[in-house]
């Protein structure tokens, strides 16, 4: 049992999660992660964004969800995506898409495995998944290392977008290493949770990282039925 659309999120028990992008595609939610999809379709018309790197300033402000949705939106734009488990302090993808953590990012990091043996399908066409793989005692060591360049440019010939879900820019080091590997980074806040000061600091950390910021993703932003009333009906 994985992401099978049009199966009730109530019976997807555990920290399993729904992702309203392969669930329910048509809603406005899911509209939406495609709006961002086309927004970084847009900023990579002068130079190739293939490696998107998703995070915040803080903890739980919406960082895997939306490197999730989004990974899906790309994919189902028919794009081959490669979603890669990037936070080795709180990993979810794998229980995400359903798929087992006994090697990942880590183990290919570490050259137990290979790429190519240690990604695995979901049930979403077109995409994969790279989970964290086991956590070792010194995560930005390891991101950080010249076998994350080698796996960068292995999956980069293999995939069309790469998407990398990290820990918070403010609690740790690891999403300024990646994000100088990636080709654009995307700042998730969360609507009443995020201070404005931290997600300032955060884009401050991430500038000095020399991240090329594409943009942030208001998230939990709670939308009324009568806004979408006042949407359609003012054309
Ligand atoms: N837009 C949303 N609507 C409803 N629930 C959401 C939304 N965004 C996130 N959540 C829920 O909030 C919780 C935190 O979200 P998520 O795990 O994506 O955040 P995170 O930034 O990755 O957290 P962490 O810093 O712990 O890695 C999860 O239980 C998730 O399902
Ligand atoms: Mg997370």
């Amino acid at each position: 049992m994985g992401l099978r659309k049009k199966k009730h999120p109530k019976s997807m028990g555990g920290q399993r999660r729904i992702l309203i992008t392969a669930y329910d595609p048509k809603s406005p939610v899911s509209e939406q992660y495609r709006t961002i999809r086309t927004n970084i379709q847009y900023a990579s018309v002068d130079r190739e964004i293939k490696v998107i790197l998703v995070t915040s300033a803080g903890p739980g402000e919406g960082k895997s969800t939306t490197a999730a949705n989004l990974a899906v939106a790309f994919a189902q734009a028919g794009n081959k995506v490669l979603m890669v488990d990037g936070d080795l302090r709180k990993p979810t993808a794998h229980f995400t898409f359903n798929v087992p953590n006994t090697f990942g990012l880590t183990s290919v990091l570490t050259k137990q495995t290979t790429l190519d043996d240690a990604y695995r399908k979901t049930d979403v066409q077109n995409l994969f998944i790279l989970s964290s793989g086991p956590i070792p005692p010194n995560p930005s060591e390891v991101l950080g290392s010249e076998s994350m360049d080698a796996l960068l440019e292995e999956a980069k010939s293999m995939f069309d977008i790469i998407i990398f879900d990290t820990p918070p820019v403010l609690v740790v080091a690891d999403p300024q290493i990646l994000a100088n590997k990636a080709d654009g980074s995307i700042l998730v806040t969360s609507s009443g949770k995020t201070d404005i000061e931290g997600a300032k600091k955060a884009k401050e950390i991430l500038a000095n990282a020399k991240a090329k910021l594409l943009g942030a993703v208001l998230n939990n932003k709670s939308i009324k039925s009568t806004d979408y009333y006042y949407y359609y009906n003012n054309k």
